[in-house]
């Protein structure tokens, strides 16, 4: 079983490399096929390319445990191909969650200030005794590593809430990295995919500042823990 592994390539071929039953939680942000290109230019693979994106639910059902979660980022414009696909691929919807922004991202007969994820279910996971809200507060990433890149502030908690420390977290739409990243700073382990080469060596580039940093958390830890020792002896 790969752990703490970015794969680049298309998901719809990588998936195959990952046996039955392996993964823990799915958290994922694909491409809303909406054709979105930001003010620098910037667009998204895949972004207006369906058959690209949809048939990665299958193989993400079989490759989650039974009686498991799939967090999917998701905006209204595609729902209905999105709904279809994870409905043909086995999911049900058993929640929705959604973030409140304080500005409009785009405006049309609305003000769009919110994004929304939804919670799909692999069987009948048991629910947590204190269930995540599901309305909360946006987080604003920056857009600094990729056009629509979530912020690690808006990924962690989701993590934290609906898996356990070890557990396996696998992001198909990996992007810059974000949930690889949230994934190490809180003690999961990570499958990530992406197409783009850039985007998976800037996955590897922000993982490696992770380990760095976890490194150095553990030498403080070791050492006050010597002086502790030192104290007590
Ligand atoms: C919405 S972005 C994810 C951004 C990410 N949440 C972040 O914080 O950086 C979706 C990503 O999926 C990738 N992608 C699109 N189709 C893919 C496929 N079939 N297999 C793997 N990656 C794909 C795109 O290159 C893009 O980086």
């Amino acid at each position: 079983m790969m752990n703490n592994t970015i794969l680049c390539g298309d998901s719809k071929d990588r998936l195959k490399d990952l046996p039955d039953s392996s993964v823990d939680l799915v958290v994922t942000d694909p491409p809303y096929l909406v054709n979105y290109r930001d003010r620098k230019g910037r667009s998204v693979a895949n972004d207006a390319n369906a058959e690209a994106v949809l048939p990665v639910f299958d193989e993400l059902y079989r490759v989650l445990k039974p009686n498991t979660l799939c967090l999917c980022f998701c905006g209204w414009t595609a729902l209905p191909e999105f709904t279809a696909a994870w409905a043909k691929a086995g999911f049900r919807i058993v929640g929705h969650i959604v973030w409140t922004k304080d500005y409009a991202s785009s405006k049309g007969q609305t003000a769009y200030r919110h994004e929304s994820a939804y919670v799909l279910a692999k069987g009948w996971p048991k629910p947590p005794p204190e269930p995540f809200a599901d309305v909360q507060k946006w987080v604003y990433s920056g857009n600094r590593f990729h056009p629509t890149e979530k912020s690690v502030e808006i990924i962690a908690p989701l993590i934290k809430a609906f898996s356990k420390p070890g557990d396996v977290i696998l992001d198909p739409f990996l992007g810059s990295g974000t949930t690889a990243v949230a994934a190490a700073l809180t003690g999961r382990r990570y499958i990530g995919i992406e197409l783009e080469q850039a985007y998976c060596d800037l996955a590897e580039r922000r993982l490696h500042g992770v380990a760095r940093f976890r490194q150095r958390q553990n030498a403080s830890t070791d050492a006050n823990q010597s002086g502790d020792d030192r104290d007590a002896a």
